[in-house]
Parts: C-alpha cells; sequence; structure tokens
C-alpha cells in the first residue's frame, strides 16, 4: 500500500488523484478528499475527469502515465470499464462486478469497490446491527451489485432482494450463491417482517416509489435511502408516514466509501463525521 508507512505530514510530494465520470459536474469526490487530506497535511491534488463514454481506458491510461498518480475514484458510467482496465482485483470488486476505487502498486494497478464497505460503515455509525438482521434489499442495478457482498460479510444472513426486473434480481442472487448460498431469496408477498430496508434503486432521483405493498414497513424497519438531495427522498417521506423512524439518505455512504478509497491509497483513515457535517451544508445551501 502506497505511502502507508511514511510521515504523510512530513512529505511535501504532491500527489495525485481523481475522480473518472460522464457526467462528473456534479460529483462531491473533490471536495470530500481534499477535507480528508487537510486532516493529514497531505498535499493532494484531486480532480474531476470527463471521460468520453466510450474512452475510459484511454483517459486513465493518460491520467496515470505520470508517476505522482496515485489512484482515482470511478463512477458511472465506468465502474465495468474500470474492471477490465486494472491488472488486478480485491475480493470486494470480483464480488461486485466493478470497481470504484483504482490503487497504484508496486507493479501496477489494483481494482477495489468501497461502494458496499461504505454503506455497511454508514449503518453501523448510526448504531444499525447488521448480524441478525432481515433484511429487504430492493433494486438490482450497480449499486445494489456493491452493496450485497459487503452486507454479507458483515453478517446480514436474512436477505430479501426486490426488483423491478425479476431475471435481473435473480441474476443476482445467483451470482451470491457462489460464496454466500441460501442467504439472498427473491421477494414474494408472503414476505415481512423486517429490521432494515435499504432501497438501492435510483428511483428517488426522480421522486418515484418501488411498487411495494406498504406492509413491508408495518414493523417499523431502519430506512436507508442510497440517494442523497437537500431534502429527504420521497422513499423516506413516504417511510415516515408509514410510522418508521430510523431513516436515512445515502450522503453518510458517499462519505464513508470516499475514506476508504484513502485509506486504501494512503494507509490512513479519516474522521468523517466532520467531513459529512460539511458536506450537509453544502447540499443544503445548494438547494
Ligand atoms: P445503478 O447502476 O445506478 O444502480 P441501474 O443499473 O440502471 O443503475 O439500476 C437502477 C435500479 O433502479 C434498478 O434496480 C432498476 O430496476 P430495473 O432493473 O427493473 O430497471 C431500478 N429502477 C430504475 N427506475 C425504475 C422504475 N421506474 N421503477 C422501478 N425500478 C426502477
Amino acid at each position: 500500500m502506497q505511502a502507508k508507512d511514511q510521515d504523510l505530514s512530513a512529505s511535501t510530494k504532491t500527489h495525485f488523484a481523481c475522480v473518472f465520470g460522464n457526467p462528473i459536474e456534479q460529483s462531491k469526490s473533490p471536495i470530500i478528499h481534499n477535507l480528508f487530506a487537510k486532516q493529514f497535511n497531505i498535499s493532494l491534488n484531486y480532480e474531476k475527469k470527463l471521460a468520453d463514454a466510450d474512452a475510459f481506458s484511454k483517459a486513465a491510461d493518460q491520467f496515470f502515465s505520470s508517476p505522482c498518480t496515485i489512484g482515482a475514484n470511478v463512477t458511472m458510467p465506468f465502474k465495468h470499464d474500470a474492471l477490465a482496465w486494472v491488472n488486478e482485483l480485491s475480493l470486494q470488486a470480483k464480488r461486485a462486478g466493478a470497481v470504484n476505487t483504482i490503487i497504484r502498486t508496486e507493479t501496477g494497478f489494483r481494482g477495489d469497490n468501497t461502494d458496499g464497505i461504505g454503506l455497511v460503515n454508514d449503518l453501523q455509525n448510526h448504531d444499525i446491527k447488521l448480524p441478525g438482521t432481515r433484511l429487504l434489499l430492493i433494486g438490482a442495478g450497480g449499486a445494489a451489485k456493491g452493496a450485497l457482498p459487503a452486507l454479507i460479510e458483515a453478517g446480514v444472513e436474512d436477505i430479501i432482494l426486490y426488483n423491478r426486473d425479476k431475471a435481473k434480481a435473480e441474476q443476482l442472487i445467483k451470482s451470491t450463491e457462489l460464496y454466500a448460498p441460501g442467504v439472498v431469496q427473491a421477494y414474494e408477498k408472503k414476505h415481512g417482517d423486517f429490521d432494515l430496508i435499504i432501497n438501492a434503486t435510483s428511483l428517488s432521483l426522480n421522486d418515484g416509489l418501488p411498487d411495494l405493498p406498504d406492509t413491508i414497513f408495518e414493523t417499523g424497519p431502519a430506512i436507508y435511502d442510497m440517494v442523497y438531495k437537500s431534502q429527504p427522498t420521497v422513499f423516506m417521506k413516504h417511510a415516515k408516514k408509514q410510522g418508521c423512524s430510523k431513516i436515512l439518505d445515502g450522503l453518510g455512504m458517499l462519505v464513508e466509501q470516499a475514506a476508504h478509497s484513502f485509506y486504501l491509497w494512503f494507509g490512513v483513515k479519516p474522521n468523517t463525521q466532520t467531513v459529512f457535517e460539511n458536506l450537509r451544508d453544502v447540499l443544503n445551501n445548494n438547494k
């Protein structure tokens, strides 16, 4: 792990990192990583990189041609391209089938996926217990794929998966059977008694709700919507109306996934709470 054993505050070297995406203007990653770097007096130049949709590999080759580049984050639509670009993969990245963090190593580039661990850390920060929890996970796209392996590794052993496209849900369940047989099953109307519901769909971005009965809220589960906005999402508001009290959005996950990327690059764990509060203010002031 680069720089792990060095006195980072004593180093005058500037490290370069970036986030690749398309679009990328909306990304909060530079704000987050620059705040993390300040905590350790690390000189970090972290930029947003807009890559052409069909040219991730060229953009990554170009960026990493400089030896001062320590790593990169990767967001939509390049998480699969990044998986193909690196020459080594972490177990999380393999299981998620996507790379959101690239780390320069002595011999090349390792791809990791910190989305799932970011979610798990944020849930734990909010005292949401994972072992023994009965979870309803909604969605089977990239966000759900990234979350599932980490949730399983954190000890969730009873997961019900719902997705509008049932075949996609079945495919995702099948992928977990390889390392966690029997843990994830497809949603049926008879299912209930949830302790935790995670919305991993993009529905809240367009103020949509999943097509599920209100009985899923009957036991007052904790609610997590991976989307974040300046106001509570429509899913969060709906869960509140149904009597749920512990309701969170995905801003904490964003900060925690970044913190784990930062750890993979620099070997130090930033304080996430202050950065989270700072970011919430930024978000509220941009409404
Ligand atoms: P991402 O990689 O960001 O998760 P994605 O792969 O397009 O994006 O997945 C988006 C998720 O939101 C999927 O679970 C998708 O359901 P489908 O697989 O059935 O498409 C879900 N989603 C998006 N729009 C939806 C809608 N209008 N109704 C129900 N589910 C929706």
